[in-house]
């Protein structure tokens, strides 16, 4: 298997150069993701980062195509859906490990990294964590209890196998400050220090004593376009730094459109590193990257794919993935995990206009590898 699939990298790195010196960078083969002669996106970028993407357990199905894909292209993996409250532990007595064990199983046989998302969140939470058999809210002492419960039976079910918790999810609102979720009205101040990053501290906290070895992250929405919001994360971090609590990076899901600007992203990833000063291990992931091909402001359901749009999407993307190479050398990120491995999945369908077509990702609808996808391994081949 290992053989095979250095020689398919062999074929697909020579297929690439060819295509960049006789034809210039465009011309590429037509080749599906799961190909044989297909290059590896993570092989690629190996040097700098590990690639991933989300999945689903369906997807796991010895032989098919999407697996096929999965272990050809990427090298981490982030449930999408299956491991989040809701789901893993939807009731106060019941805990469903059946997703997460076969991803678990899968990276083992393949040599995968896995993402553990999410612990804490606001959305996607069942209403019996802060809810008594009365229907009236808990208590600080209840709620606390209930969450270190669920993140120790989680983590420890997972010791040694999932290598990266987002212990947090989306703790900052959208208005400066933290969210005004249910933890944070109940726990607010527990300890009484004057801060209320009280249920964040205790989430880590219990985390870490679960899983020494996992990395514990912090992940968020709008880091890479919003400086208020970066500012606000880096401080509500370097204060629990500051006090002892593990955490070892900050998640940036970078949900971009087509508008994205590379200049505040690296202006703000800039800010977020200056918490190396008080732990220089500590780094970014990007989480759930994808590029909506329609601007916030757009309020239509389906775009023309001319040559024109296509060739600004491509070296968007491009230019993403060089900046991500600048990180990388920097020390900074470890490793670029995609929300989604074709464009029929992506969340974005639908979203945030109902009946929406979006192409937002690297393979599309059908498998095959996109001409943003090219434009990827011919930027790593340049860089390597
Ligand atoms: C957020 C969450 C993800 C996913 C995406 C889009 O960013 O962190 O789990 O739900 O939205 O669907």
């Amino acid at each position: 298997m290992k053989l095979k699939r250095i020689l398919s990298a062999v074929i697909a790195f020579a297929i690439s150069a060819t295509a960049l010196t006789s034809c210039g960078s465009t011309s590429h083969p037509d080749l599906y993701a799961y190909d044989e002669e297909a290059p590896s996106l993570y092989e690629a970028f190996s040097e700098w980062f590990k690639v991933g993407t989300a999945m689903n357990t369906s997807d796991l199905v010895e032989g098919s195509e999407e697996m096929e894909i999965l272990i050809k292209q990427y090298n981490v993996f982030t449930l999408e859906n299956e491991s989040k409250p809701e789901n893993i532990h939807p009731s106060e007595d019941v805990y469903n490990f059946e997703a997460l064990d076969k991803l678990v199983e899968f990276a083992n046989e393949y040599d995968k990294t896995v993402r553990g998302h999410v612990l804490v969140w606001h959305s996607q939470c069942p209403d019996w964590f802060s809810y008594d058999d009365d229907g009236n809210t808990v208590s600080a002492d209840v709620l606390i209890e209930r969450m270190k419960e669920h993140i120790t039976t989680i983590v420890s079910h997972y010791k040694g196998e999932v290598d990266v918790w987002d212990v947090v999810n989306e703790v900052l609102g959208d208005n400066g400050g933290l969210r005004d979720s249910m933890w944070y009205q109940i726990i607010g101040d527990y300890d009484g220090d004057g801060d209320k990053y009280d249920y964040i501290e205790i989430a880590f906290e219990t985390a870490h004593e679960a899983d020494p070895d996992a990395r514990l992250i912090i992940n968020d929405y709008s880091l890479e376009s919003s400086e208020d919001k970066t500012i606000t994360m880096y401080m509500m971090v370097k204060s629990m730094l500051e006090e002892g609590i593990p955490i070892d990076g900050i998640g940036l899901q970078m949900h971009i459109d087509i508008d994205f600007d590379a200049e505040t992203c690296k202006n703000n990833v800039e800010i977020l590193m200056r918490l190396k000063e008080i732990d220089p291990d500590f780094v970014i992931e990007i989480t759930e990257l994808d590029l909506s091909c329609y601007s916030w402001s757009d309020s239509s359901t389906d775009i023309e794919l001319t040559d024109e749009f296509v060739e600004k999407f491509d070296s968007l993307y491009s230019d993403i993935f060089e900046m991500f190479i600048e990180f990388s050398e920097a020390g900074y990120l470890d490793s670029v995990v995609m929300w989604g491995y074709n464009d029929g999945m992506s969340w974005l369908n639908g979203y945030p206009v109902s009946g929406r077509v979006n192409y937002p990702l690297l393979i599309d609808r059908d498998y095959k590898l996109k001409s943003a996808y090219w434009s990827l391994i011919d930027l790593a081949a340049s860089k390597s």
